[in-house]
């Protein structure tokens, strides 16, 4: 038994906001955000957190797959932005969907989070645990962006994307995970909760920090790396897989993960000109854009690969 994805579902916010209107508030240009990174523009939340965002994009992957909330077993958000330190979003999504016989938490993997959490669902559903979940992958970076920042400001989005996914034969076949504590501070944002009895201290939530090339740099080895070691284990090749649907940070970077795998860039969908990076979003809501267009079908081999914050990485093969 494995885990399969039954239906998908996506959301994002409607305020759009171009590469110009960021030139007009930090030294930027459309030329350089696209040239650098594909991005074009990205949907901003206003009023909308990561759960509302979370959940509406889990109510349309339940009613892709024909699956009632009461039905649900266990429901996983990834995010590295929940709206609250608690309770976890993944338990905020369940009262807002009425998934009332689910258990709900939590997973912090940052971009990497829904890889992670198909593979923890597949997990459970390979030792027989939990039939129905939904996994989902959520971000709201706006929230904790240094908008004076340009080196990180023009990258992120906003966005939700969830899969359904029920225990049956086929589906996610093999997959790998990584991550590396020691090369944290490349990619962070630190919450101190360092307040206490004797300090008075309040919690403070500073902004994100990225040191891009470095990011760039694991990025573009450890995605090939990770996506040949789940095929090689599975003893699929390379040219039976349909699509490559990786993380969408860079465009550049799927493009060089494209020649090291030497793979043509058709196999590669990209959604980033639209969205930028949504971090633990961009997997689940490219994989829902290609389901609602059709261009997915059963049988098809797919793997879903990203990397992030953590540092984390992880890749899995999935049968549609
Ligand atoms: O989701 C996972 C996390 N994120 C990533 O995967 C991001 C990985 N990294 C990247 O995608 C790229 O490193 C970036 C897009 C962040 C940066 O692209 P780059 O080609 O590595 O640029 P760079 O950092 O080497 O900067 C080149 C120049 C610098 O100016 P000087 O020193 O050459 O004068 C930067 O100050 O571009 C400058 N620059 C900008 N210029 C215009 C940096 N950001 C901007 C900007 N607009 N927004």
């Amino acid at each position: 038994m494995t885990a399969r994805i039954i239906g998908t579902g996506s959301y994002v916010p409607e305020r759009v906001v171009r590469n110009a209107d960021l030139a007009e508030i930090v030294d930027t240009s459309d030329e350089w955000i696209v040239s650098r990174t594909g991005i074009r523009e990205r949907r901003l939340a206003v009023e909308e957190g990561t759960s509302h965002m979370a959940a509406e994009a889990a109510k349309r992957a339940l009613e892709d797959a024909g699956v009632k909330a009461e039905d649900l077993d266990i429901i996983l958000l990834a995010t590295s932005s929940p709206d609250n330190c608690f309770p976890a979003g993944a338990c905020e999504v369940q009262a807002a969907i009425g998934a009332v016989n689910a258990v709900a938490f939590d997973i912090s993997a940052a971009c990497s989070g829904f890889i992670f959490g198909m593979n923890t669902v597949y997990g459970f559903m390979r030792a027989g645990i939990y039939k129905t979940g939904l996994v989902i992958g959520a971000d709201c970076l706006s929230k904790l962006t240094d908008w004076s920042d340009r080196g990180t400001c023009v990258l992120f989005g906003d966005a939700a994307g969830a899969a359904v996914v029920r225990a049956e034969e086929g589906g996610l076949v093999h997959m790998t995970m990584g991550s590396d504590g020691v090369k944290g501070p490349v990619l962070s944002c630190v919450a101190r909760t360092t307040g206490n009895f004797v300090n008075g201290r309040t919690p403070e939530i500073g902004y994100m920090y990225m040191d891009g090339q470095e990011v760039f740099k694991f990025a573009v080895k450890k995605v090939p790396e990770c996506v040949n070691q789940v095929l090689q284990e599975a003893q699929v090749s390379m040219d039976e897989v349909r699509y490559f649907v990786l993380h969408q940070a860079n465009y550049r970077i799927v493009e060089a993960a494209a020649k090291r795998l030497k793979q043509p860039m058709e196999k590669f969908p990209m959604n980033m000109d639209r969205y930028g990076n949504t971090s633990g979003a961009t997997v689940p809501t490219l994989l829902d854009d290609l389901n609602r267009a059709g261009k997915l079908e059963r049988g098809d081999k797919i793997v879903i690969a990203g990397f992030g914050a953590g540092l984390t990485w992880g890749a899995a093969l999935i049968e549609w």
